[in-house]
């Protein structure tokens, strides 16, 4: 095995097609119901959101979509995005375990949202719309958008978790400079946000319910949204292709283990579903596993069943893994993680025993991204600590073992707009708040029954 670190793809090697883990899924997912009638949403249902190419990809079982050329062009400004072996960071750790790092952290925005942001903007583009709104809860995503609104000439409304809006302003400086305007959620802008206390707290779901009011009041305005649902887990799929394409370069058979943390559920399903086909396929083996916080534990400890992708209960019925579609999550310095419900293709993976799924305190996540940093010389986002802290527990166990297990771990961000987390932490403040068995039970009490 070489010393080689950085394996790296020429801009010619990018994908030139998404990935759609439907066509190989041994069961098919169950489709979205509309929120009132409860039967399954057709096209027309969704047009008032998205464009009719968002709906096609939503729906499709086509195993490969084609990534349009004017996206590609885009891509190329970050991608392919390297895979790091993290050669340093596991001396530290003795392991023997090789250890590959996804860093989708050259992205514009810091982030691997810029995937999904460029098609959406664009398809959006060519079909007149002129104003895209969305939610945010870290700030990545609206970042991602606005950075993708400024690229084709579209105004980009976001409306950023009140939580973090009020601990992060540098975020919704990061989102003014790329053209976006941003409010805080609960706003006085939208019925449901004056529905709430001016100073609540929000969530993603109350976030979500105003972007999707406006966009729903006026034919010129669309909603973006930045995770769970098939098209964005679509888009993110350049992100594992590259991986596989890029272990091979690193003379690997294959990986034993893939990690990723999941929020929604778009960075750990881009990375996961590539390699997900290949053990399908019979051509490597790895377990696949979704990390979460203790504190918003969907996969682990929420119920697989239909529930609203939003607070107000606007948007279609999904078959998810949720803790209940009003369910407020601590504030973790995750934001990005604190969903109340996991992408409807994930929790059906994860349902059918294809993923497994783990839930960690975030302060081992932040004790592991600084020993990640003193290494890599990466300050991770604090969701991407979560797939690194599970990274290290595995290499630490086979350090114990023995044993040289191949992990690729998702990298999905930087942190380093998320430096007031990290003081938090480094003055000893964090403080971890796993969900009580009571706050569950009284969130899941308010999913419909269907
Ligand atoms: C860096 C980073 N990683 C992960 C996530 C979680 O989202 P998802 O599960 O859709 O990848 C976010 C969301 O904001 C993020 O900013």
């Amino acid at each position: 095995m070489s010393e080689q670190i950085r394996f790296v793809l020429d801009e010619s090697q990018m994908p030139t097609h998404w990935y759609n883990i439907v066509a190989d899924l041994p069961t098919p997912p169950p489709p979205p119901l509309h929120p009132a009638t409860h039967e399954p949403v057709g096209p027309d249902d969704l047009a008032a959101l998205f464009p009719p190419e968002l709906i096609e990809q939503e729906v499709t079982t086509e195993r490969f979509v084609e990534i349009p050329e004017p996206v590609r062009e885009v891509y190329r400004q970050y991608r392919p995005s390297p895979l790091i072996r993290a050669r340093r960071w596991e001396q530290s750790l003795g392991t023997g375990a090789r250890i590959y790092y996804k860093y989708e952290g050259v992205s514009p925005a810091g982030s691997h949202k810029t995937n999904t942001s460029v098609p959406q903007v664009y398809y959006n583009r060519l079909h007149g719309v002129t104003r895209l709104t969305t939610e945010t809860g870290a700030g990545q995503w609206g970042t991602a958008l606005a950075y993708a609104c400024s690229l084709f000439g579209v105004e980009c409304d976001v409306w950023q978790v009140g939580a973090s809006f009020d601990t992060k302003p540098q975020r919704r400086t990061l989102i003014e400079v790329f053209g976006g305007t941003v409010h805080r959620s609960p706003s006085r802008l939208t019925e449901f946000g004056r529905s709430l206390p001016e100073d609540h707290p929000g969530s993603l779901g109350i976030a979500i319910t105003e972007a999707v009011e406006v966009a729903a009041q006026d034919d010129s305005v669309k909603y973006a949204l930045g995770s769970v649902l098939n098209h964005v887990l679509l888009h993110q799929t350049v992100i594992g292709e590259e991986a596989l394409k890029q272990l091979e370069l690193a003379g690997e058979s294959g990986a034993d283990l893939v990690i990723g943390c999941a929020g929604g559920g778009s960075n750990f399903a881009g990375l996961a579903f590539p390699f997900l086909r290949e053990r399908l396929a019979g051509h490597q083996s790895p377990r696949i596993l979704a990390v979460e916080p203790a504190s918003c534990p969907t996969l682990t400890r929420g119920e697989y069943r239909y529930d609203f992708g939003d607070t107000g209960g606007m948007t279609p019925l999904m078959k998810m893994y949720t803790l209940g579609h009003d369910f407020v999550p601590s504030p973790i310095h995750a934001g990005g993680l604190r969903y109340h419900a996991m992408a409807p293709l994930v929790s059906h993976a994860v349902h059918e025993g294809l993923i497994d799924a783990v839930a960690l305190p975030q302060s081992e996540c932040f004790d592991t991204a600084l020993g990640f940093a003193r290494t890599e010389g990466i300050v991770p986002a604090p969701e991407s600590s979560h797939a690194l802290a599970q990274a290290r527990r595995v290499a630490l166990e086979a350090a114990d073992a023995g044993t040289e297990p191949v992990i690729v771990v998702g990298l999905s961000g930087h942190g380093l707009l998320e430096l007031g987390a990290y003081e938090t932490y480094l003055a000893g403040r964090l403080e971890d708040d796993p969900l009580s068995d009571e706050d569950l039970a009284a969130a899941l009490a308010n999913v419909p029954t269907i």
